[in-house]
């Protein structure tokens, strides 16, 4: 028997992080959970720099994951709400965006990468989100969220060049999981045919990544893996 192939969940206490969890603990992976909650196998803020040093120690006598998905993201937080004009960027919520939905992927590819060898390759996912496609952007606002979206497509792009070259292999792709029930998404009116359950959309990714040979490193991926223009 082959042994059980290994998941690196990062924001695997969020609404979809916990159902891509039970979603891969049903299909007998093992999972290393990451979160800033501490019934986890990681207690880390990925925000934070030195998160990149404790990564580093944890992996340092470990093989690399064959799969690690980034689900950490931030929309808004104690009564900051997408900006729906220009007037109400506030800078501090600007990088705290950032710090979230880019640099939060940054430090965690950044504390796995000397683990990666070229005799296996990697399976890189960041949930980004749709909104962060300047080529889909037709009403505007949401300032933050789209930019550190768009941000972190471009990280994503350079990422899946850089890493090409430790091992051709290796895939690395933004993916939108679909809007989804769960606290991001609770302030919104969706309309219930376009708001997805965390199951289903766990399920959808869980079919992207099982198909991700197919599909080119460094794309735009939605969550029926067609291809969204960055
Ligand atoms: N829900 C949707 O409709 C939707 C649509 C498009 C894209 N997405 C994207 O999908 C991902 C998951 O969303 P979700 O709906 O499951 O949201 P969620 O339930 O709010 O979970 C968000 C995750 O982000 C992490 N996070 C929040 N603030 C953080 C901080 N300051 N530092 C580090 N991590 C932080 C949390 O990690 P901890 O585990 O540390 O708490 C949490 O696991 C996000 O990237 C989101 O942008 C969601």
């Amino acid at each position: 028997m082959s042994a059980p192939r290994t998941l690196l969940l990062a924001g695997s206490s969020g609404s979809i992080g916990k159902a891509i969890y039970n979603k891969y603990a049903s299909q007998g992976w093992r999972i290393i959970t990451l979160s800033r909650t501490t019934d986890v196998d990681l207690s880390v803020s990925l925000s934070e720099p030195d998160s990149v040093d404790i990564l580093k120690d944890y992996f340092i006598d470990k093989p690399c994951p064959d799969l690690v998905i980034n689900c950490a993201g931030i929309l808004h937080e104690n009564g900051y709400m997408p900006e729906k004009q220009l007037s109400e960027i506030k800078s501090l919520w600007l990088q705290k965006s950032v710090e979230v939905n880019v640099i939060s992927h940054i430090h965690l590819a950044q504390g796995i990468e000397d683990s990666i060898s070229k005799a296996k390759p990697i399976v890189w996912i960041s949930l980004s989100a749709m909104v962060g496609s300047i080529n889909d952007n037709g009403l505007g606002g949401w300032y933050s969220y789209r930019i550190s979206k768009a941000a972190l497509n471009m990280f994503i792009k350079g990422l899946s060049i850089e890493w090409s070259r430790k091992n051709k292999l290796n895939k690395v792709f933004a993916v939108h999981p679909g809007t989804t029930k769960s606290t991001m998404s609770d302030p919104f009116n969706v309309r219930k045919d376009k708001l997805y359950s965390p199951e289903l959309s766990a399920q959808r990714i869980y079919e992207v990544i099982d198909n991700s040979e197919e599909y080119k490193s460094g794309s735009f991926l939605n969550w029926d893996a067609s291809l969204i223009p960055w």
